[in-house]
């Protein structure tokens, strides 16, 4: 809004208002002064444009004198054509300047720990995440939030157009089967029990399908307490979603169309090497390249090639270290036979006597040699489901305490469905070229899971302990 005489702009629009008069809003870049003549760069979100004052400004010009980097300040002027050689290439402003006629400080900023002004990936990070609010002023990682952001809002748009609903599932919930450890909340109301914060919605998004939901997502952080990598935070963002009445080929082809227009329209300077992408069997794969994610790029040095793949017919249960039958996925896959056939009553004696020859209708889907999302056809037969369980090892007691309220929803008309969950930060980073998911989170966790902004995890008082029924165990 601004004055009423003036109008307020983003600093990068007045490269093409000259002669009018502005307001403009920022922080200062840098100060240089030319003999008499001192010349602020003014940085806002969207760029950064050249003020000047001469001595003839008098009080203004003083003012000018005492400003510091990072100081905040508010200006009026007139955007004047910058003299004949004075240009600058480098900004979207540099044929224009403001000749400053009104400004105030609004804060005043004590030199930041760090330079602002640089890529920033020589600085310690343990001082980049104690000052993010700081670390997020520079370039790199303003334009990565913006990419993100982008991101997020052409999902959102592409799923509404396609008939989804976006619905949010709890975050305070009760531990769920993706392999990870959960983190836990203890309980006031109860004490002694616990909430488990959601390793991914998996249970909740397939309970809106019993609900007749049909098309749901969403993008829901999920909490997972496994050692961090530069692919691995303790909470991170998926794109959750699950279809009814549906099957691996549409759900891929929605994701293929989904990811290709997507970066067309958010990162076009990107080349996809393959399309339709290439969709290879788990035996396929890992016979060819040796890993379950192959990096398909034709050019490992172009730092614009996208080299997307499917992975499909992972097994279904694999052999732990202790011997044990575990679930390569998740239990609620739909296993199938040798040919690709779901496994059906009729096939439950076959899927118990022979559990490592089941395939599970399952997809990772790949790029660059990370896995970015991963997803399944699900069991919608309670009977496969509960046997299902049975050769994970789970006795009929187990069953009910932890999947109980699963099996009793599926008595209730559960419709065939299946579904997908690409990971956002992961696919950030590659669009942005970043080595780590940290560099595209406004504010991520440190290799040991800690905030340093925050000082988090802390420790908490003693009243909120005895609140909680909990006691620390000191460790010697
Ligand atoms: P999955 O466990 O394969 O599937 O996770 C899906 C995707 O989430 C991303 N991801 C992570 N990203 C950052 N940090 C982490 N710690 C992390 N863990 C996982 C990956 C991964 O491919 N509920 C199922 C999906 C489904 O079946 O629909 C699930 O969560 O990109």
């Amino acid at each position: 809004s601004g004055t009423s005489d003036m109008k307020k702009y983003w600093v990068n629009e007045v490269k093409d208002k000259v002669g009018e008069t502005v307001e403009l809003f920022g922080w200062v870049n840098v100060r240089r002064d030319h003999g008499k003549i001192i010349f602020i760069d003014l940085r806002d979100r969207s760029g950064i444009v050249q003020l000047v004052f001469t001595p003839k400004d008098g009080e203004l010009y003083k003012l000018a004198e005492s400003l510091r980097p990072e100081f905040v300040v508010s200006v009026k002027g007139e955007v004047v054509v910058r003299p004949k050689g004075m240009e600058n290439e480098d900004i979207e402003t540099g044929k224009v300047e403001v000749k400053v006629a009104d400004m105030k400080i609004l804060a005043e900023s004590e030199t930041p720990p760090f330079p602002l002004d640089t890529p920033g990936h020589e600085i310690d990070e343990e001082l980049r995440l104690k000052f993010r609010y700081l670390d997020l002023r520079r370039e790199r990682l303003k334009k990565n939030l913006i990419l993100r952001h982008k991101v997020n809002k052409f999902i959102r748009d592409y799923l509404h157009a396609r008939g989804f609903i976006e619905i949010e599932t709890p975050i305070l919930t009760k531990s769920t089967p993706e392999g990870a450890r959960d983190y836990v909340v203890p309980s006031r109301i109860q004490q002694g029990k616990f909430y488990a914060l959601p390793q991914s919605p998996q249970q909740y998004k397939q309970l809106l399908m019993v609900a007749g939901v049909e098309r749901y997502f969403q993008l829901p952080r999920c909490f997972r307490d496994e050692d961090t990598r530069g692919d691995r935070q303790p909470e991170f963002t998926q794109l959750d979603l699950e279809m009814s009445f549906t099957d691996k080929e549409e759900i891929l082809n929605l994701t293929e169309s989904l990811y290709t227009e997507m970066v067309k329209a958010v990162a076009p300077e990107k080349k996809i090497t393959k399309i339709p992408f290439p969709r290879l069997t788990y035996k396929e794969v890992t016979e060819k390249y040796g890993t379950d994610k192959p990096d398909l790029r034709e050019d490992k040095n172009d730092p614009n090639e996208l080299a997307f793949l499917f992975v499909v017919d992972f097994p279904m249960f694999e052999k732990k270290d202790d011997g044990s039958i575990g679930a390569t996925h998740h239990p609620f896959t739909s296993p199938k036979d040798e040919k690709g056939n779901l496994i059906t009553r009729d096939s439950i004696e076959w899927m118990k006597k022979e559990p490592l020859k089941v395939l599970a209708e399952q997809y990772d889907f790949v790029l660059n040699g990370y896995e970015i999302a991963g997803g399944s056809i699900r069991i919608h037969d309670p009977e496969v489901l509960s046997a299902v369980f049975e050769v994970l090892g789970h006795d009929k007691k187990d069953i009910e305490k932890k999947f109980g309220h699963m099996l009793t929803a599926f008595k209730y008309g559960v419709p065939p469905h299946g579904g997908i969950a690409p990971g956002i930060d992961r696919f950030v980073s590659i669009l942005a070229n970043e080595p780590n998911i940290r560099e595209v989170i406004a504010f991520p966790k440190t290799g040991d899971a800690r905030d340093p902004m925050m000082d988090s995890p802390s420790e908490i008082d003693k009243g909120q302990l005895e609140e909680l029924g909990l006691q620390i165990k000191k460790k010697k």
